[in-house]
């Protein structure tokens, strides 16, 4: 009886162990443990046996019950941990796709003015950002000790070397370079002493324009700012001229556009106190002296100019409300232009 105990032990393991799927182990439960199986059966007729076998069957039979028990409940663990996905990759899922850059908010803005522009018959022009101070002031009718020039805060390299503090200096070499009629349009860096904060930085982006030909108005400067503005901000872009004091313009205006966040009626954006009026840039008619400057006659010439701080332009459009997103490098503000 020992012998066919140990028999039943050694086929109940094999069996176990080598069971390659739930129905193999089924099998072998039944064969090996269940009501029928010969292992129950032996024990189930343990009371016919005589006292000193009945106790060594007995212990040998439930020893080996309890070992094919427990090899029963490996082989389920292990069949089951088998009949998961044996990895988390799905293979027929869509790729991931990698992160790819693009183009910064402010320079595509630049691009985006300079076909506005392109449209309306402007060359682009640009020029030095370190400037003498003949083209930064000189010949923008503001002769040294001229009080305007402190208003522009001004970085100096040397004494006649500056930062550029406007895109004007790039319009007067355009004029010293070619004869009128001129349309020229200057996108560029600026640089200014500024203490930095929401509505300042020491270094941006300018783009300025200039138009001299015979019989330019006032007329066409809002012609074209008014095409220019609808076509940057909007189709219903209202504008306003109101007049303002630039040395190289006479006369010369500040525009402004209708708050399109509040629609006039004043909000955080447009302030309190402005009515409900966004300034977006300086304009006016060129004045003699910049002409005679170039040497331009200006009986015979006309022109206009105007210019436009790009980041401002694109917080309006964009509602970003700090300058220092721009160029604070953070990807989350970055990827959502
Ligand atoms: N150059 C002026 C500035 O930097 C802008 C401007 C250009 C104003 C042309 C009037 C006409 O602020």
């Amino acid at each position: 009886m020992i012998e066919r105990l140990d028999a039943l032990r050694a086929e109940g393991e094999h069996a176990l162990v080598g069971a390659a799927s739930a129905a193999d182990l089924e099998a072998a439960r039944v064969r090996f443990l269940g009501r029928k199986s010969e292992l129950t059966g032996i024990l189930r007729g343990l009371k016919d046996l005589p006292p000193d076998e009945r106790t060594r069957v007995g212990a040998r039979a439930n020893q080996i019950r309890a070992r094919l028990e427990s090899l029963l409940a490996e082989a389920e663990s292990r069949l089951q941990a088998a009949s998961r996905p044996s990895s988390t990759r799905d293979v027929t899922l869509p790729g991931r796709r990698p992160p790819v850059g693009h183009r910064h908010l402010i320079p595509s803005v630049l691009r985006e003015l300079e076909e506005i522009f392109r449209g309306l018959g402007f060359a682009v022009a640009s020029g030095p950002d370190v400037e003498d101070d003949w083209h930064s002031f000189g010949a923008l009718n503001m002769p040294k000790g001229h009080p305007a020039r402190a208003t522009t805060d001004t970085f100096y390299l040397r004494d006649d070397v500056v930062l550029r503090p406007h895109t004007s200096s790039v319009q007067v070499r355009a004029m010293e370079k070619v004869k009128p009629p001129l349309r020229v349009i200057s996108p560029g860096r600026v640089y200014r002493n500024e203490a930095v904060d929401a509505t300042h930085l020491f270094e941006f982006h300018q783009i300025e324009g200039l138009y001299v030909d015979e019989n330019v108005s006032m007329a066409d400067l809002k012609g074209t700012l008014d095409r220019f503005l609808k076509q940057f901000f909007g189709p219903k872009t209202e504008l306003r001229f109101c007049p303002s004091y630039y040395p190289f313009v006479e006369p010369g205006a500040v525009v402004d556009i209708r708050c399109f966040f509040c629609g006039g009626k004043g909000c955080g954006v447009c302030g309190p106190l402005s009515g409900g009026w966004l300034e977006v840039l300086g304009a006016g008619m060129v004045h003699p002296n910049v002409f005679k400057a170039v040497g331009y006659d200006p009986e015979r010439w006309t022109g206009f100019a105007f210019g436009a701080g790009v980041e401002r332009l694109t917080m309006l459009r964009h509602g970003v409300p700090d300058l220092r997103y721009f160029f604070a490098n953070d990807v989350r503000f970055l990827t959502q232009f």
